[in-house]
This record gives C-alpha cells, structure tokens and sequence, in this order.
C-alpha cells in the first residue's frame, strides 16, 4: 500500500496519468490467473479513489524462461476477461481502460500468443500494446546507433503487429509500451548517450507516421542506463530530445516530399536513408507559434553536413532552429548536449532552462551539421491542417 501511495503521489504530482501491471504470475493449479491479491490491491486503491488505468504482467511470452511456467495466449485473455470483470464490480473502476497483452519482440512465437489474446480479449482492452528494445545490450557499439537498418527493425515490427490487430479487432489503437536503446537494462555510455537519440527521434518521427498514438519510455529514472535522467535527477540526451519534441511537436502528421536527391524518391525511399525528415504541426500548446505553423525535425546520420531549401508556401517565412548537438570532448558519447551552441543544463533543482531558438531568416538555407538532430519551426506558415484541432 505504502509503494502505490508513493508512486501514485509522484504521477499525480508530476500531471501524469499511472497505468499500473498488476502481478499475473500468481497462478492457480490448473494455470489460470489467481486474482485474489490483484483483488486487494484494488479495493486499496478504489478506497483512495485513485485514477489508475491497469494492465496484467509484462513481457508474458518471457513467463517460461522466468518462471518455468507457460501461459499461452488465449489462456492471457481468459486472464485478462477474468481482471475486466474484476474492475466493474469495483464502482472506481467500472470504466477504467485496460492494457496488454505487453508482449516482447514480435518473433513467430509471440504472434501465436498475440493472437490467442486477440481471439479472446482483443475486445476487452482499450489499446493492444507491446515493447521493443533495439539491441542486445552486451554487444551494442556507437556505431550501431548509425546504421539506417537497425532504425527500420521497428517498422517491419509494427506492421506484424498492425496485421494482427487489424485481423481480431479492427481499429483497435496500438501502443508502443516500452522502448529502449538496448535490451537488459541498457549500456553504460552508449544507450544514455548523444548517439542513442538518433534511435529515439527515429521512433517517435516513424511511429507517427504509422499511426501509433502513445509510445512509453522505458524508462525515465532507473538503475539502468535506458533512462532519461542519471543518478542526480539530471537530463540526459534523450531528456532534452523529449522536451523539445513536447514542446514543439503537435500530434498531428504531415506527409514530407524532397526533390533533389540522387534517386526518384519512392514512398519510403528518404525515409529509409541516412537523412530522415519528419514533418508535424507545431504543437498548439506552445504559445510562442500561432496555429498554422509547422515543425520539422531531422536526423542527419551523413558524415557531412546537408542542406535543405523550403520550397512552396515554406520558402519566404521565418524559421527557428533547435540544433542539438554532443557537448564536451566525447563526441557522440556525450551525455551533455548543447542546443543552438549553450550546453543544456537544469537551473537549479526544479527548474529547466529556457529553450532558446536561432531564428533564421526567411528564405535561407537549412544547413544540418553531420551527426547531429535538431527542430525547425517554420512560423506563420498558416498550413490549412494545423490551423484547426
Ligand atoms: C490464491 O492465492 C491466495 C493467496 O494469495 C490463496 O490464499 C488462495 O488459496 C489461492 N487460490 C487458489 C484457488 O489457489
Ligand atoms: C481453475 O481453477 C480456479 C481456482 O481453483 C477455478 O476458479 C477455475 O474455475 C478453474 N478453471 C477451469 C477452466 O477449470
Ligand atoms: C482519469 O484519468 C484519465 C486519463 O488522464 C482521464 O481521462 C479521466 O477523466 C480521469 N477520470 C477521473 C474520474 O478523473
Ligand atoms: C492454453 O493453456 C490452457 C491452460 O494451461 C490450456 O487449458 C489450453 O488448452 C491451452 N490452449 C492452447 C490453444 O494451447
Ligand atoms: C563511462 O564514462 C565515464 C565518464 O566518461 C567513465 O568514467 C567510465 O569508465 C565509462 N564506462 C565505460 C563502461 O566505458
């Protein structure tokens, strides 16, 4: 009781809404959920009226290696039927939203047990979820962060994914529940580092654009190396990456046409490369920027530096550069970075630093530096399908 009072206290506190796993090992005899401690743990929190949405386990196609036990995929969703009918006997909860099933890497095997879930409680949950960690975290190198095939994995991954969900429950949202640079926890120096933002950016730009709404971070304070602060609360890279993407990116996707490359670019074809361009409009909750303008954001994995000319209606308007860039003498394995040239770094223990932009002025060139990721918010743009909600 005394742990969900805290964490609940640090989501609540920090404007954050908690979806809580509940333990979906205890099993009974003939291997079905035994709900009987879950059962007390939410009649706990219904008697502090808290607002938690709730998920069963983490990783379920791991349950044999961890525990020697198997629990197939139907057998899931009996488990999770049994945890809805739980929550509506519990007046807090009646209406509660429920996750899962949390599967890892979507192998042969896990998409049988996604889809034994699916046949019976692809209905039940409100957002079909899943994990995905890039690489095995003994072996990862800097130069891994680099290569435009490892940052695809995850689109062939979600497209298993999508073909599932789409066969069982049609429409049925997908969340990316957790993702990391590398798997066990993270590397030392590599996975907290400048160059794993690349992954990160990557994956919110390319799950955008497929259609997924909610990606969790795994995760923001932990012993690992995965995290987003160190030790001292302070940021690291893929904080900063975060808080500008929060702050400057809307949810809403807008479609990213380049001329000028070697190769006819096909659909897919800038995506898959070395310079990747997503395009949103501007977030409406940052009232710096009127509604209508636009926010790109790049990543350039070339050695050398591009440059970028706004054709159309982007050519004339007044751009702001983000450029974030490694500080310090350990290039991409900083774990400081510098925005626009000024390190980044909290105020004091409770205040983050203004986020200064370089306005550029209308008409000029974007040059990206090599290696690096940055934000450019192209203002007064009046983009017809940002102007409204
Ligand atoms: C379920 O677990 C509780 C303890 O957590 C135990 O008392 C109970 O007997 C179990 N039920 C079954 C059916 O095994
Ligand atoms: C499995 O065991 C539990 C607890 O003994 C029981 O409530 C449940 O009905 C059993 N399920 C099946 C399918 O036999
Ligand atoms: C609980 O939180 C969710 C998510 O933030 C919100 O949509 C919902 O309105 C809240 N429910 C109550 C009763 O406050
Ligand atoms: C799934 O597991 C349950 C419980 O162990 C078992 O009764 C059922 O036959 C299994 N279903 C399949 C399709 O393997
Ligand atoms: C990580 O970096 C720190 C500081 O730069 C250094 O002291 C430490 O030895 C490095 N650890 C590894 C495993 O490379």
């Amino acid at each position: 009781a005394r742990s969900l009072d805290k964490l609940y206290n640090f989501a609540d506190c920090s404007g954050l809404h908690l979806i809580f796993a509940l333990n979906a090992l205890r099993r009974n005899p003939n291997n079905s959920w035994n709900s009987s401690n879950a059962l007390s743990l939410l009649k706990y929190s219904a008697s502090k009226k808290y607002n938690i949405s709730w998920e069963l386990g983490n990783e379920p196609n791991n349950y044999r290696t961890l525990t020697g036990r198997a629990v197939n995929g139907s057998q899931l969703g009996k488990d999770y039927t049994q945890l809805k009918s739980l929550l509506q006997l519990i007046r807090t909860y009646a209406r509660a939203s429920l996750y899962g099933p949390n599967i890892g890497r979507p192998r042969k095997n896990v998409i049988a047990l996604l889809e034994g879930f699916m046949k019976v409680a692809g209905r039940t949950v409100d957002a079909v979820t899943w994990q995905h960690y890039y690489i095995d975290g003994r072996v990862a190198k800097v130069t891994d962060f680099l290569k435009t095939r490892l940052l695809d994995t995850l689109s062939d991954q979600i497209r298993k994914i999508q073909k599932v969900v789409n066969t069982y429950a049609p429409g049925k949202k997908i969340w990316l529940e957790g993702i990391g640079a590398t798997s066990a926890g993270g590397t030392n120096n590599l996975s907290d580092s400048y160059a794993a933002g690349f992954l990160w950016l990557n994956t919110l730009g390319m799950l955008a654009n497929q259609g997924i709404e909610v990606v969790m971070r795994h995760s923001f304070f932990d012993h690992g190396h995965n995290h987003l602060v160190d030790q001292n609360f302070n940021p690291l890279p893929d904080y900063w990456v975060s808080l500008l993407y929060k702050r400057l990116v809307g949810p809403k996707v807008l479609a990213v046409h380049v001329a000028g490359l070697q190769r006819e670019p096909r659909p897919g074809r800038v995506i898959r490369d070395k310079l990747r361009i997503y395009a949103h409009c501007t977030s409406s909750h940052n009232h710096n920027y009127v509604r209508g303008s636009i926010t790109l954001y790049i990543i350039n994995l070339h050695r050398s530096r591009k440059k970028i000319k706004l054709v159309g209606t982007l050519r004339d308007k007044i751009v702001h550069q983000y450029l974030l860039q490694p500080h310090g003498k350990d290039g991409l394995h900083a774990r400081s970075v510098q925005l626009n040239g000024q390190p980044l770094a909290m105020a004091d223990d409770g205040t983050l630093p203004e986020l200064k932009p370089r306005p550029l002025r209308a008409g000029r060139t974007l040059v990206v530096p090599p290696l690096t990721m940055s934000f450019y918010v192209v203002k007064n743009v009046h983009a017809l399908a940002c102007r409204y909600r």
